[in-house]
């Protein structure tokens, strides 16, 4: 499973890069604004940046209220990078988009997914990925990841070419069951990232090693 970071923040994505352990980056609106409100800065200008960072998929999504708005955004979205996805929240005028960006070779990530049978739209749609919500499906009372693996084995079972994506990620464990239902990606937010490399065995690990290695320094090597 590949693992992309959910963010927009410049400073953890090229942190997160660094690391070497990402291969794509999530962002939304909200991403984005959390970032970027009321600074002048261009879209368009942070997105090339990201692409700069991270040499995988970068999301970005589209706005518009109709297919034929999210089609012109899609197309000039796909202008600034080669490696920018299209991001589309699902819905008619959704999948119309994504069916009409696909025809033209633009990649597309379709988001807020929550059931099978959305995802099989947008599989049909020919969806690049499927972005199918794990935590805002728990939030509600219901499986998040449960539907993941419902979502993973229809794509395998029927032959789509879609892949799936675990987004809405809240804590490590959710990455840890995403993996182990077959999800193609899951987007991370950085702090969930960052919790992954921890255990607490092998901060005390390190410390025992360092102690004792400070002992040898003694004697001769
Ligand atoms: C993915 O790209 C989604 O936009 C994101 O994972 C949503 O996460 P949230 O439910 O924490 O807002």
């Amino acid at each position: 499973m590949q693992l992309f970071v959910d963010t927009a923040d410049l400073t953890e994505i090229r942190e997160a890069a660094s690391w070497g352990v990402i291969s794509g980056v999530t962002t939304n609106p909200t991403l984005l604004a959390k970032s970027f409100s009321g600074k002048d800065v261009s879209i368009k200008a942070v997105i090339q940046e990201i692409c700069g960072l991270v040499d995988g998929p970068i999301s970005m999504e589209v706005t518009s209220p109709d297919a034929e708005g999210m089609i012109g955004e899609g197309r000039e979205f796909a202008t600034w990078h080669p490696n920018v996805y299209v991001k589309i929240p699902f819905g008619i005028e959704g999948m119309k988009a994504v069916r009409a960006l696909t025809d033209e070779g633009i990649n597309t990530n379709v988001t807020l997914v929550f059931s099978a049978n959305q995802a099989l739209l947008a599989a049909n749609a020919g969806a690049t990925f499927i972005s199918s919500f794990v935590g805002r499906v728990d939030d509600v009372g219901y499986d998040g990841i449960g539907i993941i693996e419902q979502v993973v084995n229809l794509m395998s079972l029927h032959q789509f070419d879609s892949l799936v994506l675990a987004a809405s990620i809240r804590h490590p464990l959710h990455v840890t069951q995403s993996a182990e239902v077959g999800a193609d990606i899951a987007t991370i937010p950085f702090k969930v990232l960052k919790q992954m490399y921890f255990h607490p065995l092998t901060e005390s690990g390190i410390a025992s090693f360092n102690a004792d290695a400070a002992k040898l320094q003694a004697v001769a090597v």
